[in-house]
């Protein structure tokens, strides 16, 4: 046989092979890269202040270790936590934000993008909740295109991190800054 993507290979082998992939500051990487589906492993610590938009579904097994998402919805923030063993299905458009404090596996199954769908990055004021910054657009590649996305508003200083609606500094990529100030203001469970 001469199968595209070989013949059934056992995940956690597949994970220990490539374990400086799961790991910082990477943490996420396609199993079949030229497949139709998006399916990615994700790894950890990993900590991020982005807020994610997705116009498609995505589908969470948390292999091992424990997650929780930061979400916002309907006009305020909410926590939900994905354990090891669970399953979850995330709606489409339901802005998220994963958060790994431990190092564990993730499988996430994504959906290409139908054309004319933009992904969408937002960053919050961890005071007030003001959107400070957003990044949009059509996403062709997971790995490859949040990364770019990221930098648009890492690389920003310190004045034009500024929430127009209070003044606060949003932290940028210091997640855990920002997820600290969250969790005190917003009264979250989880850091
Ligand atoms: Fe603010």
């Amino acid at each position: 046989m001469n199968l595209q993507y070989g013949l059934p290979a056992n995940l956690m082998t597949w994970a220990e092979k490539n374990h400086d992939k799961l790991s910082p500051p990477v943490c996420n990487t396609a199993i079949f890269p030229d497949g139709d589906y998006i399916i990615n492993m994700v790894g950890g610590p990993n900590y991020r202040t982005d807020f994610h938009c997705n116009p498609t579904e995505e589908i969470f097994y948390q292999i091992k270790g424990n997650a929780h998402l930061n979400i916002w919805d309907r006009g305020k923030f909410e926590q939900i936590l994905i354990k090891e063993g669970d399953i979850f299905l995330l709606p489409a458009n339901l802005l998220h934000s994963p958060q790994r404090p431990e190092p564990g596996l993730c499988l996430l199954v994504e959906k290409p993008r139908p054309e004319g769908n933009p992904d969408a990055l937002n960053w919050y004021c961890a005071n007030c909740a003001t959107l400070v910054f957003s990044a949009s657009g059509q996403l062709t590649n997971l790995v490859e295109n949040l990364p770019a996305w990221y930098q648009l508003f890492y690389q920003k200083s310190d004045a034009e991190r500024i929430c127009p609606s209070c003044g606060e500094v949003h932290a940028g990529k210091d997640a855990l800054t920002w997820l600290a100030r969250f969790k005190d203001v917003h009264q979250m469970k989880y850091g």
